[in-house]
């Protein structure tokens, strides 16, 4: 049977992420919803009339969801729901600022997702994202390994990113890694980081990477200082995407995720962004790879107070 990918969420998140989905030509459908009338199936027209200038057959359909579940039939057989849903930072607000608001609406899109694509694996990009991402695995009570959330991926493209425009070199010679969660404890790691195959820390000195790293922690504050309105979402529509892509094709590939980890790292119980195979079902399996030792004390911090935050969400 084809596939089936859903994108909760039209706004700038969900409407770029569904049309790289869309672009990509692997799945059969692609449906965006939002609760607002009329913008998804716009959205979808629209989409659906670039088929023939970039030669895509994916269909795209767009569905106005109502507060008690209508409209969610149209989710049903997914083989990936992408949940965008939620309000971005406004400057000056961290992600957690938005953690009610964000979490009531979470919560009720999860719960839906579980009524009608129980089969699903959900990647969640709303946040705070590592809270979110703990919320929606409550609230649809799937597997653990089939809820996961995007942060990782896109920390580490903008790390990557910024180590090519400081050497002037290609960003396809730079490999760098991120773990821990998508905020204040965000763990970049040099010592996993390359140019050209060698060390990072041989390209460039101590002082200069950290810089960079301090640049990839602020790397989403900087977009919304400067947008006054949204956040961004071309590098993080990209990476949400690759995620769906490769759960679709159950590629196996290891990417930087959100992922429940369960004694990896000697961490247990809680959603933290670690390195994992992605596949069919979801999480394949975390993959541990070497840190040195101050990463590795950063990422149980990270752990720490990721896990501080989310024992708070089961009330929310
Ligand atoms: P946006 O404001 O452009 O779009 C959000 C959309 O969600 C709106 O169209 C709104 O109507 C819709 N919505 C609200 N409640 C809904 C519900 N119950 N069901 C369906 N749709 C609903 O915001 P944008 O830029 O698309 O960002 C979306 C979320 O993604 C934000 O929470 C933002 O912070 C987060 N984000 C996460 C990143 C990550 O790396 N994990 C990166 C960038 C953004
Ligand atoms: C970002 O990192 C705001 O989480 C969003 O761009």
């Amino acid at each position: 049977m084809g596939k089936k990918v859903t994108v909760v969420g039209a706004g700038f998140y969900g409407s770029t992420t569904a049309q790289r989905l869309a672009e990509y030509d692997v799945f059969d459908t692609v449906v965006i919803t939002d609760i607002v009338e009329g913008k998804p199936a716009g959205l979808a027209l629209d989409l659906n009339q670039s088929r023939a200038i970039e030669g895509f057959e994916t269909k795209v359909v767009g569905v106005t969801t109502g507060p008690n579940g209508e409209g969610y039939e149209s989710i049903e057989g997914s083989d990936v729901v992408v949940i965008t849903a939620g309000l971005p930072r406004k400057p000056g607000m961290s992600r957690m600022d938005l953690l009610e608001t964000n979490a009531k609406i979470v919560r009720q899109v999860a719960e839906n997702v579980a009524k009608y694509a129980p089969n699903a694996v959900v990647i969640v990009v709303s946040n705070p994202l590592d809270e979110m991402t703990a919320l929606a695995q409550l609230a649809t009570q799937f597997p653990k390994n089939r809820v996961l959330g995007q942060a990782g991926m896109l920390d580490t493209a903008r790390f990557s990113n910024f180590v090519a425009e400081a050497l002037n070199v290609p960003v396809a010679s730079v490999r760098t890694l991120t773990l821990g969660s998508h905020g204040d404890t965000m763990v970049p790691v040099p010592s996993k980081s390359t140019v050209n195959g060698k060390p990072l820390r041989e390209a460039m000195p101590a002082e200069q990477i950290e810089e960079l790293v301090v640049k990839t922690r602020n790397g989403g504050a900087e977009v919304v200082a400067l947008l006054k309105t949204g956040s961004a979402y071309y590098a993080p529509s990209a990476a949400a995407a690759r995620m769906a892509k490769a759960v679709a094709e159950d590629s196996g590939e290891v990417m930087p995720v959100c992922a429940w980890v369960d004694g990896e790292y000697g961490i247990s119980g809680v959603y933290l962004g670690v390195e994992a195979e992605i596949g069919a079902e979801g999480v394949k399996r975390v993959v541990e790879t070497d840190l040195d030792a101050d990463e590795r004390a950063s990422l149980l911090e990270a752990a720490e107070a990721v896990r501080a935050k989310q024992g708070d969400i089961s009330s929310m």
